[in-house]
C-alpha cells in the first residue's frame, strides 16, 4: 500500500496516536496529543494503509513567523524519508513565511540542516508538572 501524506484530520481517533510521543519524561494523553494536531494551523499526517505512521505541525502568524512544535514518524518507518517529507510539506505550505523556528536536540540538528534549517540561541521554558 502506498504512503500518502494528508492534511484532512477529521478522521484522526485517539487511537491513532498510539506508539507516538515515545520519551516524553510526561506523556500527553491520547486525547491531548489529538488536540495538539487539530488545534494546530498546519498538520500532515503520513499514512499507511490506513495506520498513521507519522506527522509534523505548524503554528503561523499568518504575515511572518511560524514555528514547528511537532514532528514524530513511527520507530518502524524510520529512515525512509518520511520525516523529511513531513518537513518539505509543512515548508511548503508555509511559503511566504519570514521566519520558521523549531526546537529540537542537539543530535537532529543535521536533519534540519539539510532541510534549510540553521541553530541559533534560543531559550524555552518548560511545565514539566503533569499534564492534565
Ligand atoms: C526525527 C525523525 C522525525 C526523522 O524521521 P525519519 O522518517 O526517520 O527521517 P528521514 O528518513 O527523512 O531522515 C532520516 C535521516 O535523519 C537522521 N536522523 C533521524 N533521527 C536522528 C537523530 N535522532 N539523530 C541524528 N540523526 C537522525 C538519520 O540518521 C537519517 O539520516 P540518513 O538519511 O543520512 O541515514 C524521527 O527520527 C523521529 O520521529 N524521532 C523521534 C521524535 C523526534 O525526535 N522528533 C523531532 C523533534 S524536534
Amino acid at each position: 500500500v502506498a504512503l500518502e501524506f494528508i492534511s484532512d484530520l477529521s478522521g484522526l481517533k485517539p487511537e491513532d496516536m498510539d506508539g507516538f510521543f515515545e520519551g516524553w519524561p510526561v506523556p500527553p494523553s491520547s486525547e491531548r496529543r489529538l488536540a495538539a494536531l487539530k488545534g494546530s494551523d498546519v498538520c500532515i499526517l503520513a499514512v499507511d494503509g490506513g495506520r498513521v505512521v507519522g506527522f509534523a505541525t505548524a503554528l503561523v502568524d499568518g504575515a511572518l513567523m511560524a514555528y514547528l512544535p511537532l514532528l514524530e514518524v513511527l520507530p518502524e518507518w524510520h529512515g525512509r524519508g518520511i520525516g523529511s517529507e513531513l518537513v518539505r510539506r509543512v515548508l511548503a505550505a508555509l511559503e511566504g513565511t519570514y521566519s520558521v523556528a523549531l526546537c529540537c536536540d542537539e543530535e537532529l540538528a543535521g536533519f534540519y540542516a539539510r532541510l534549510g534549517f540553521a541553530s541559533v540561541e534560543g531559550l524555552v521554558r518548560i511545565d514539566r508538572s503533569p499534564l492534565p
